[in-house]
């Protein structure tokens, strides 16, 4: 957070909003339809089955995400976690307010284009390990 805040200040940057806290607890306080775009970039993975319940993707954050994002908007995700990227492809497919942008392995391998490698991205890149990229964008859900 500290080396947040000296590189907005560094690069005189007056729009950026920051929140210290667990994000599930802003969601549901934010305004709907007023994110072009959410980032989540390599959440913890809780590898044991009975902490899976403690991942950041869940039933309850996507359906916060699609209520934030504007219409057409789109959700981010990063992990080097198999089982995390099957466990969000899943309860995203679940949800059903998401289309998944892609139509070849390419799409998931390669980061788009104007990506912003993480430090834990340059950190499981380094020990050998494989990071998906899934993009999603927000659809209607037909009970919507
Ligand atoms: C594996 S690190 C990845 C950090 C960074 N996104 C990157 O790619 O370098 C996971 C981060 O998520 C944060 N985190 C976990 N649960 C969170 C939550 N509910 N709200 C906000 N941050 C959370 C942790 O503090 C940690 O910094």
């Amino acid at each position: 957070m500290a080396k947040l805040l000296s590189a907005i200040e560094d690069n005189n940057l007056d729009n950026i909003r920051v929140w210290d806290e667990d994000a599930r607890a802003l969601l549901p306080l934010m305004g709907a339809e007023t994110l072009a775009r959410v980032f989540v970039l390599y959440p913890d993975p809780w590898p044991k089955k009975r902490h899976h319940r403690r991942r950041f993707i869940n039933g309850r954050t996507l359906a916060d995400i699609h209520r934030l994002l504007e219409p057409g908007g789109e959700l981010f995700f990063a992990s080097d976690i198999p089982h995390y990227v099957a466990w969000t492809l899943a309860h995203v497919r679940d949800h059903g307010g998401f289309e998944w942008l892609a139509e070849g392995p390419a799409d998931w391998r390669e980061p788009p284009g104007d990506w912003f490698s993480t430090r834990y991205e340059q950190k499981a890149l380094k020990a050998g390990r494989t990071p998906a990229y899934l993009r999603f964008r927000k659809i209607r859900r037909a009970e919507d």
